[in-house]
C-alpha cells in the first residue's frame, strides 16, 4: 500500500477487518515487520487517541517513531507556491517534505480543514502535497476531507457489535460551539455504505455532506424517524458544507443532542462517537455512560487500524 487517505485504499473492507482481527489477536506476531524502519508523524493540529493509537501501532510493528509538532518548534511553514517569504514562515514545504522524507520510511500527516477555502479543503492542499513530494507511502491521520483511519477502527466495532448481517446504523449531526470538518463524517458515511451497511443520515437541512461521500446513504431530516429501529448511532458535528455556507455553524439547537429518550426509539442502539466528545451537547452523561455505549473500544480499535494500514505500507516496503 503506497498511501492511505480513503476507503480506495484498503481494498475488500471483509478482508481488512478479518486482517485487522488477526492483527489483534495477536498485535506482537509481526514485530519484524517494522524492524529498522522509521514512521515520521506530523501533526499541524491537535490529537490524543491518533497520536499515541498510531504511535502504539508501530511499536507493536517494531518500528521506530519521531513524532513532530509542525506548529510547537519547528519552523513555521509556507504552503503556497510563488510567494514572497517575508512574512513570518522560515521554510516552504516544498523543502520541508523532501528533508523529512529522507529520514524515515513512512509518513502519517494530520492536516485539519481550513474551513475558509472550500477548493484548498476539497483538493487536500497540504496531504496531496505529502504524496506528491515525500516519495515516501503516506496514510492520513486525518486529513481536510476525510479521516480514514477512524472510520476503519468504526467497522472494526461494528464487525464485532454487530447481530445483524445489514445493521441499521444512522449517523446524526448533534450540536457543538464551534465549527468543525467534515472528516469524520465524510469518512464514516463512505465507509459504512462499502461496509454494506443500511446507512442513514439525519442532520437539520443544510447541513448536507459532500454527495461523493454519502452516495449510497439516506437522507433522513427528522432525526427521530432516523433513529427508529437503529442498531447502531453515530453521534458528530460537523460544520456546513455546501454554499454559500461552508464552514459555517447553522446551527446550534440542543434538541438534537443524542440522549436516552431518543435512543429509546431505536433497536437497543450502540451509541459511538470518535472523540473527543463534548457531553451534553452531542450525548447526554447517561447514553455516553451506558453499557450500549462504544466510546471507548471504538478508541481502542484505533489502534488496530492504524496497526493494519502501518503493516501493509510495510509490506509494500519489501
Ligand atoms: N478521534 C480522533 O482522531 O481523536 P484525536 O483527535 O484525539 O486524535
Amino acid at each position: 500500500m503506497k498511501k492511505f487517505t480513503s476507503v480506495a485504499d484498503i481494498g475488500n473492507i471483509q478482508q481488512a477487518v478479518a486482517e485487522a482481527l488477526k492483527v489483534k489477536a495477536d498485535r506482537f506476531a509481526f514485530k519484524e515487520f517494522g524492524k529498522d524502519k522509521t514512521l515520521l508523524m506530523l501533526f499541524f493540529n491537535s490529537s490524543l487517541r491518533t497520536r499515541l493509537s498510531t504511535q502504539k501501532a508501530a511499536m507493536n510493528l517494531g518500528m521506530n517513531v519521531m513524532v513532530l509538532d509542525v506548529n510547537q518548534g519547528a519552523w513555521k511553514l509556507e504552503t503556497e507556491r510563488g510567494v514572497v517569504m517575508d512574512g513570518d514562515k522560515a521554510e516552504h514545504l516544498l523543502e520541508a517534505i523532501p528533508v523529512m522524507a529522507s529520514y524515515c520510511d513512512l509518513i502519517g500527516v494530520r492536516s485539519f480543514a481550513g474551513l475558509v477555502n472550500k477548493e484548498d479543503d476539497y483538493n487536500e492542499k497540504v496531504l496531496s502535497q505529502f504524496i506528491k513530494y515525500s516519495g515516501r507511502p503516506v496514510f492520513s491521520m486525518e486529513a481536510a476531507t476525510g479521516h480514514p483511519l477512524q472510520a476503519f477502527a468504526d467497522i472494526i466495532t461494528i464487525e464485532e457489535h454487530k447481530t445483524k448481517q445489514r445493521p441499521k446504523v444512522v449517523l446524526t449531526w448533534a450540536p457543538h460551539p464551534r465549527a468543525l470538518p467534515q472528516a469524520v463524517p465524510n469518512s464514516f458515511a463512505q465507509w459504512s455504505v462499502a461496509a454494506g451497511y443500511d446507512v442513514v443520515i439525519t442532520h437539520p437541512e443544510g447541513y448536507e455532506l459532500a454527495p461523493e461521500f454519502t452516495a449510497g446513504a439516506t437522507i433522513e431530516y427528522n432525526q427521530e424517524k432516523a433513529f427508529e429501529g437503529a442498531d447502531f448511532i453515530y453521534a458528530k458535528n460537523w460544520s456546513a458544507f455546501a454554499d454559500p455556507n461552508y464552514g459555517k455553524i447553522l446551527s446550534t439547537d440542543r434538541s438534537w443532542t443524542v440522549d436516552t429518550a431518543k435512543m429509546a426509539l431505536t433497536d437497543n442502539a450502540f451509541f459511538m462517537h470518535c472523540l473527543p466528545v463534548r457531553r451534553n451537547m452531542i450525548v447526554t452523561d447517561d447514553v455516553i455512560e451506558s453499557p450500549r455505549s462504544l466510546v471507548i473500544p471504538e478508541a481502542a480499535n484505533r489502534e488496530i487500524s492504524a496497526q493494519t494500514v502501518i503493516k501493509r505500507m510495510l509490506e509494500g516496503l519489501k
